[in-house]
């Protein structure tokens, strides 16, 4: 049958208090909505409209691949769908609705309860949770045989509907004819002055239709995130669950507690992440690695057999065998050659580093092309700045660049030249050439020692 998906992201999410809007807050790295969008993209939907109001600008900036409806005034979640009335004139089948604030939802229990619906002869259900803790949430009043007979919001319950801990999950599958057919007809007289979508499943029983209530097997996955604590235990849940997934995948995390993985990373076998360490974005790391302790890696592209402590790497790429840190710093558009060895407090940005040179301690090496074999002493600097223009330096294979030495780029180095330590390059230094730049030591023997 046909699914259309309406998800629910204009409120203001004033619980948050924040400048951005409350489905832009990430979780696990990735705002909020976009959980919900992947899900219900998963489950099968054919098309995804996403309500928006607040912030809606910068909401239809970062979420791509869905079509946005704007609700002027955010009047409640009935007034919300309401006002993507005009996108369902030339629909059949169903529509999920869902809210922009439930990113732990899988797909996999969206689809149970999609399926639950589409086998009932429901004009609408409900995806109910039984929490521990149901403060904040609608609570499920059910009939003496156990169907559902409505739902009252927390503000609006009484002391005995307060105690009920089934709630609504904010999550529903409507037969579409029928919900715009009755949603006009929900009123806003209650303790919020809001039109309540959840009002429209006993206006649909009162006219003859079954409403059906389906309870999750996970309560953990239906929680809504209204506030910065929610945020932070939704971010902590989907890590755990990111984590568990890669260990299952053969991935050693020797502490998960102190692991931050972002949802989209990908790690293969028997890598081993030590803890304190951050994998973010859309990092993809090869299999045999050693990761932190300590280690932040942004959008990185990481080959097999890598060995990385307490460094920071982003938009860049390591190929296979390389050796990095303590204490390294490669930033956007650099790529490291196989086998590389970068040790202490080293910076190198958009740069390319050959296979099998080495940078052991102390360099910036910032807009290179450097070859394989290389050898940089300590305490090199590509000059690569002159206040106004960036310039780039080549240093060809092979080559032994010198303690201490500034290359002034534009310049370049030949394939096996070697550079005298201390040496400042200002000119090109042929292939197979030795080139000392400094001032020449002069041993005065007869001179006059201030100090006696
Ligand atoms: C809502 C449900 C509640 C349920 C809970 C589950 C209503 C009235 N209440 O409460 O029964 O237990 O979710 O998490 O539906 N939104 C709009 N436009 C509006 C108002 C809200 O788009 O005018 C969006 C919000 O951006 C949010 C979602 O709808 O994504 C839910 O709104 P929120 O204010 O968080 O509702 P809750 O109070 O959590
Ligand atoms: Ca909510």
């Amino acid at each position: 049958m046909n699914l259309e998906t309406l998800i629910l992201a204009a409120g203001k999410g004033t619980r948050m208090k924040s400048k951005l809007p409350k489905v832009l807050h990430k979780v696990c790295g990735k705002p909020m909505v976009q959980y919900v969008i992947e899900s219900a993209k998963e489950v099968g939907s054919m098309r995804e409209i996403v309500v928006i109001g607040s912030g809606a600008e910068l909401v239809e900036k970062t979420i791509t691949g869905v079509e946005f409806v704007i609700q002027k005034e955010q009047l409640g979640t009935a007034h919300a769908v309401l006002s993507a009335k005009e996108k369902f004139t030339e629909s059949k089948g169903n529509v999920l609705i869902l809210c922009g604030d439930t990113p732990l939802l899988t797909a996999e229990s969206l689809k149970k309860f999609t399926d639950a619906h589409e086998n009932s002869n429901c004009a609408a259900t409900v995806l109910t949770a039984e929490m521990p803790d149901a403060t904040g949430y609608g609570r499920v009043i059910r009939e003496a045989d156990g169907s559902l007979k409505k739902i009252v919001e927390d503000k609006d319950a009484n002391d005995d509907e307060k105690k009920i801990r089934e709630v609504n999950a904010g999550v529903y599958c409507f037969d579409i004819q029928k919900l715009f057919g009755a949603l006009e007809e929900v009123g806003n007289d209650n303790a919020q002055g809001e039109y309540y979508l959840p009002d429209v499943l006993p206006i649909l029983k009162a006219k003859g239709e079954q409403v059906g209530a389906f309870k999750a097997e996970y309560c953990i996955e239906t929680i809504g995130i209204n506030n910065r604590s929610q945020l932070a235990a939704a971010d902590k849940a989907l890590r755990m669950r990111k984590e568990q997934a890669l260990m299952e995948a053969g991935v050693t995390i020797i502490d998960p507690n102190t692991t931050f993985i972002d949802g989209d990373v990908v790690i293969g076998q028997d890598t081993i992440i030590y803890p304190n360490t951050y994998i973010e974005g859309k990092t993809v790391i090869g299999e045999d690695c050693e990761i932190g302790p300590n280690v932040r890696f942004s959008n990185m592209t990481v080959g097999n057999g890598v060995k990385v402590q307490f460094s920071y790497c982003h938009e860049a790429e390591i190929l296979d065998g390389v050796t990095l840190g303590p204490y390294v710093h490669i930033r956007p558009g650099t790529t490291i050659g196989e086998n590389v060895k970068i040790g202490n407090f080293v910076e190198v940005k958009n740069s390319n580093i050959g296979d099998g040179s080495k940078l052991p301690h102390l360099q910036y090496i910032g807009d290179t092309d450097m070859g394989s074999g290389v050898n940089v002493g300590c305490g090199t600097v590509t000059c690569n700045y002159d206040g106004k223009k960036k310039y780039r330096t080549t240093i060809g294979d092979n080559a032994f660049i010198g303690c201490n030495t500034n290359l002034v780029a534009p310049v370049n180095v030949g394939e096996g030249a070697y550079i005298g330590a201390g040496s400042t390059i200002t000119k090109d230094v042929p292939r197979n050439n030795l080139a000392v730049a400094r001032a020449k030591q002069v041993n005065i023997e007869v001179w006059n020692d201030k100090r006696k």
